[in-house]
């Protein structure tokens, strides 16, 4: 059985790319391998644990000596890597925590397929999951495409930009076959809520104020996750070597008309007056280096590989919401402990 290694799967969207592959290729063995950070949780797989064709290690992606010889035992033909630190508010707060993950655990996940595959690149890919970040902030107008120069503006971005330039250095020098997606902010089931969608869900069924963040008219183009994982799918198999894709759901919006769209759709299905989970909305210190708007423009993976988006905002919000409300239970356990502690240091 070949061995597809994906890595970060206990988290929001490498959960919902283990699940993508472990359903749609049973004959391929898929290898989860997570540290089980604050945002790792195996909660997330608990419908696959029984599968055969699932395994789940863990390990982290810093520990260069434990990388290599997890590469050693199971010879992955295939390396999906998700794991990082992904939340700009930390990177802010720890930016080297942010470097020692994303771009040293990325150099040495490098290093242990480039030593496995030992030149024989047959067959073998290396598929790095990037952000939209590393184009930087855009004004009011354009789109980034995946020749837009790299400007990233925050230790997470920074960190992100830095280990997709070593992935293109991994090819450009020895021949390692990569490819690349840089996408929009995702939202869906799983979502860990210090993010804007999940944090502001759970502040609703609590009746906590909806903090944004300045004026709120910071712009973000939303993905439903599990568009995102069918596009991870699609360029891991179809994508041209060495090539970078941009995914996105050509989908902006504001942060505040957002929130007010989520608080409309709370209040319906939670039987309230409307305006009433609207009333919770505050404003509160801007987020530092906050970039003003992104945008991807997603034709290139759209005409090469015909990958579009499968559900309207409205739809994948409410969907959304309805997953929040029948897994309370996930919310409370995830909120408990250091997620308080989290908390009240960052909206002090
Ligand atoms: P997440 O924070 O929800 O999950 C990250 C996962 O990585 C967790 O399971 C965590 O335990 C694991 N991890 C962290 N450090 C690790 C380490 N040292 N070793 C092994 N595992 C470790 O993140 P996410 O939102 O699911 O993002 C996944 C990837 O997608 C990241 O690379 C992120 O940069 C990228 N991305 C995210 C978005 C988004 O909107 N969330 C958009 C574009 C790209
Ligand atoms: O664009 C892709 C990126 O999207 C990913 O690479 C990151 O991993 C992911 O975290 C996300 O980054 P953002 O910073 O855009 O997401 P976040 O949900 O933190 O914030 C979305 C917007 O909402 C942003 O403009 C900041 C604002 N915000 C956020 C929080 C947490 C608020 O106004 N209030 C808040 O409390």
């Amino acid at each position: 059985m070949d061995t597809i290694l994906i890595t970060g799967g206990a988290g929001f969207i490498g959960s919902h790319v283990v699940r993508e592959f472990v359903n749609k290729y049973p004959e391929k063995k898929i290898l989860n391998l997570d540290a089980l950070t604050y945002a790792g949780n195996l909660e997330n797989l608990k419908d696959l644990e029984a599968t055969e064709n699932y395994e789940f290690i863990k390990a982290d992606i810093t520990d260069a000596q434990a990388i290599f010889d997890i590469f050693e035992k199971h010879q992955p033909i295939g390396v999906i890597h998700l794991a990082a630190e992904s939340h700009v508010d930390r990177s802010i707060t720890n930016p080297l925590e942010f470097v020692m993950t994303n771009v040293i655990g990325t150099v040495n996940l490098l290093n242990a397929a480039k030593h496995i595959w030992n030149g024989n690149f047959e067959g073998k890919r290396f598929h790095h999951v990037s952000t939209d970040e590393v184009y930087g902030a855009l004004g009011d107008t354009g789109f980034f495409t995946e020749e837009t120069s790299y400007d990233p503006h925050s230790p997470y971005s920074a960190s992100k930009a830095s280990s997709d330039h070593f992935v293109r250095a991994y090819h450009d020098t020895y021949g390692m076959p990569i490819v690349l997606t840089n996408c929009s902010n995702n939202y869906g089931p799983n979502h860990f809520p210090e993010k804007l969608i999940p944090l502001c869900i759970h502040n609703i069924l609590n009746n906590k104020p909806l903090p944004i963040y300045g004026n709120g008219k910071y712009t973000r183009d939303w993905l439903y996750v599990i568009d995102h994982a069918k596009a991870i799918d699609l360029v891991f198999h179809e994508g041209t070597n060495g090539g970078s894709y941009n995914v996105g759901g050509f989908n902006e919006w504001q942060n505040i008309d957002l929130v007010k769209e989520l608080c409309a759709q709370m209040d319906e299905k939670l039987n309230r007056t409307a305006g009433t989970s609207a009333a919770l909305i505050t404003y509160v210190k801007d987020r530092p280096g906050h970039d003003l708007r992104y945008a991807i423009d997603a034709t290139k993976i759209n005409k090469e590989l015909g990958w579009t988006p499968s559900v309207t905002f409205e739809e994948g919000l409410s969907k959304t919401i309805d997953w929040f409300l029948e897994n309370k239970q996930w919310l409370e356990n995830v909120t408990s402990g250091d997620y308080q502690r989290y908390y009240s240091q960052q909206y002090k």
